[in-house]
């Protein structure tokens, strides 16, 4: 099996979930609070470690005493984590997430990810090059994806970025990506388009794959465009499905399946991802999706 290298952010998030949100200089009684592991690059390492993927985790942690719960966190979810830049004077990703209503809104403050930068990835270079599969996001600083993805490239290398939180990126950037996976929201902003989504997604053909919550996933493969429905849950927290998508979609790649079935692979992890509160702590196992697969 291939090696995958999920290159990203890690944070401790802070859930707030209340049923009433507070107007600027009020205070509201909210209803829950808990701490849970997140970060967009640590979701979808696990989720991809959960499903069987070979995993290194590239990406960095602060000292404000999070660290040793980290590591063995990672540790206990099999995620390759030699790698791991650990810096000082600074604290760890963190995320402050609103639970309303099952929606959410998320405020991240980046902290130790920002260390996750160019000299970071030099430093590494060799290790990252050992891997076949990369996944990627765009919480770490957008200069190092601007210098890995090229090296990434030319190596020939199976390249997944999942452009949240999105930025524009340079057409030039973007056509070496193999899989790209924004959302509806994301889309526009990354590609710097703002034709309707159809349009843009003829321009990309096997190449932007576009997630639609609970609508599935849309794609053109070079013939027609292809819509992949979301298997229909009752779901909690949304909170990391699409981390969830991409890193079992990546998993599906890593085995040589096809893009048709990697999609689906996608969709059912994140289906049963959001029946959890957390953006973790949902995330499944293989045998949950055979049993899925099997049951329906
Ligand atoms: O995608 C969900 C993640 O976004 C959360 O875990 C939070 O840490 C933010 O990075
Ligand atoms: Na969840």
């Amino acid at each position: 099996m291939k090696k995958i290298a999920v290159v990203g952010s890690i944070n401790i998030d802070y859930f707030v979930e209340s049923k009433t949100l507070p107007n600027f200089g009020e205070t509201v009684i909210g209803d829950h609070f808990f701490m849970s592991f997140g970060g967009k690059g640590a979701n979808q390492a696990v989720a991809a470690a959960r499903l069987g993927g070979e995993v290194t985790l590239f990406g960095s942690i602060g000292n404000d005493g999070q660290k040793d719960v980290l590591l063995s966190h990672f540790k206990n979810e099999k995620i390759n984590i030699e790698h791991m830049n650990l810096v000082e004077n600074i604290s760890t990703g963190a995320a402050v997430i609103e639970l309303h209503n099952c929606e959410n809104r998320i405020i991240v403050v980046p902290g130790a990810n920002q260390y996750t930068n160019v000299k970071y990835i030099e430093q590494n270079l060799d290790a990252l090059l050992q891997h076949d599969v990369f996944l990627l996001q765009m919480e770490i600083p957008i200069e190092t994806l601007e210098f890995l993805i090229p090296i990434l490239h030319e190596n020939k290398k199976t390249i997944i970025l999942d452009p949240a939180p999105a930025q524009k990126l340079s057409r030039d950037l973007l056509k070496k990506i193999t899989y790209l996976t924004p959302n509806e929201h994301e889309y526009a902003i990354v590609t710097d388009d703002d034709r309707a989504m159809n349009d843009v997604l003829l321009d990309y053909a096997n190449q932007l794959l576009i997630t639609c919550g609970e609508k599935g996933v849309v794609y053109f493969d070079g013939k027609e465009i292809v819509k992949i429905p979301a298997r229909k849950t009752d779901a909690v927290d949304t909170t990391g499905a699409g981390d969830t998508f991409s890193g079992a979609f990546t998993v599906a790649v890593s085995e040589g399946k096809p893009l048709e079935e990697c999609i689906r692979y996608g969709t059912y992890a994140a289906s049963l991802a959001v029946t959890k509160k957390g953006a973790q702590s949902g995330m499944p196992y293989k045998q949950d999706i055979l049993d899925i697969e099997i049951k329906g």
